[in-house]
């Protein structure tokens, strides 16, 4: 069973990453996972959190010269500012008086108002610690292994800044990846980068914050993953659970959702072709579905888009309430982010690499890569046999 969890606080010692399900033979050292941790933490419109701390996850477990060896793969990410937080943040109880780095004025649109009441925190840091988008780093991590997986199969996964704000970017399936990955707001043309660095400036100037939408893709990826037989293995609706429970998202749509709901129906759905040299071999005219139907992966590129909305932390307050005592507050700043959506993009890619990773363990299953590996091959030959090829 491929499974994975997070532990760990925004401000503890550091993050916890266990991912079980990961076959034997995948190659994968602590520089590759480095990479992934490096494209998180980059961005423009990140704020100052990013320049102290420089992400590395350590293996300390599951790995042995470079390759997995099918055991549970255990992660330890250091929290570079808990040196900082020493006291305010140590697991053991306090002796004598100490600051708490108490925190009872609720942010509106965070995590703190529902969490002080379920968990009986009069101290929302309590809540707060676990709730930053700090555990982002570990699911990085987690997806960073998922990639190492996912690699040995030809499976690509990309992503860029569909919009930012009232701005758009023209976004297709196969962008100039390669431009994008040099782009600090995760965009291929310079009028648009240009047009998105303004806008979070502006936002910046104004106090506030700015969101916006992003696009993961997934290139190779085999024909007949997920089901359409039972709610909860449907492609479609794992992958938008994963990337709902993103911080701040607020929407997902596979492929053009949203917007193929102003036309009409004969316009969007993807019409199935045979390859002319090959009439047993199909593709689609478009790919209007994202690459799903039926909760099924078709052989299309997988394409989600994810909406983030606009950061709750701003250097000009809102209108809050203090938890303990009812006084009506101003809502408290902490060193944040002014956009987090090019960050949020690697987010994206990761949980796309956990989704994926899972759908194909558990359609193909093995011990080892090239049992996974035999098992897929196995699978295409019984579509030749079957007479149809993919
Ligand atoms: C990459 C990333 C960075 C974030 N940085 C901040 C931040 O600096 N300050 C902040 O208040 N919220 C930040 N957030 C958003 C909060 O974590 C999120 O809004 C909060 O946990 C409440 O959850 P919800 O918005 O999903 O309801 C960030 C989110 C992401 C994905």
């Amino acid at each position: 069973m491929f499974r994975y969890l997070t532990a760990g606080e925004s401000h503890g010692p550091g993050l916890t990453v266990i991912v079980e399900g990961i076959p034997a033979g995948v190659t994968l050292t602590e520089e590759y996972i480095a990479v992934q941790l490096g494209r998180r933490q980059r961005g423009y419109g990140r704020g100052g959190r990013m320049k102290i701390e420089s992400d590395y996850a350590v293996l300390k477990g599951g790995v042995r010269l470079g390759e997995t060896l099918g055991s549970p793969v255990a992660m330890w990410i250091e929290n570079k500012d808990f040196a900082n937080w020493t006291e305010a943040m140590s697991p053991a109880p306090p002796e004598g008086e100490i600051d708490r780095k108490e925190n009872t004025r609720v942010v509106p649109g965070h995590a703190d108002f529902p969490g002080a009441l379920k968990y009986l925190a009069h101290d929302m840091r309590n809540v707060l610690e676990r709730s930053s988008a700090r555990e982002t780093a570990a699911r990085v991590a987690a997806g960073a292994v998922a990639m190492a997986f996912l690699d040995s199969f030809g499976i690509e996964i990309h992503s860029q800044v569909a919009s930012i704000g009232t701005i758009d970017a023209d976004v297709a399936d196969d962008s100039d990846w390669a431009a994008i990955e040099e782009s600090d707001v995760r965009t291929a043309d310079p009028d648009t980068a240009q047009k998105f660095r303004d806008a979070i400036d502006e936002a910046k100037a104004n106090r506030t914050t700015i969101g916006g939408v992003f696009q993961v893709v997934a290139i190779g990826v085999p024909v007949g993953l997920g089901s359409h037989i039972q709610w909860d293995r449907k492609l479609d609706g794992r992958i938008a659970q994963a990337m709902m429970s993103i911080n701040a998202v607020k929407g997902v749509q596979l492929g053009r959702g949203f917007e193929n709901t102003r036309r009409p129906g004969h316009d969007i759905q993807d019409i199935v072709v045979p390859d002319p040299d090959d009439l047993r071999r199909f593709s689609h005219t478009s790919n209007e579905a994202g690459g799903i139907e039926g909760g099924m992966s078709n052989g299309e590129p997988i394409v989600a888009y994810v909406a983030i909305k606009p950061i709750a932390t701003m250097t000009r307050p809102l209108p809050s309430v203090d938890i303990n005592t009812g006084e009506i507050i101003e809502a408290p700043y902490h060193r944040s982010d002014v956009c987090q959506v090019p960050p949020a993009c690697v987010i994206g890619e990761a949980m796309m690499a956990l989704v994926l990773a899972h759908a194909i363990l558990e359609k193909f299953g093995g011990d080892h890569l090239r049992e996974v590996q035999r098992n897929v091959a196995g699978y295409i030959e019984s579509h030749q046999e079957f007479g149809t090829s993919i």
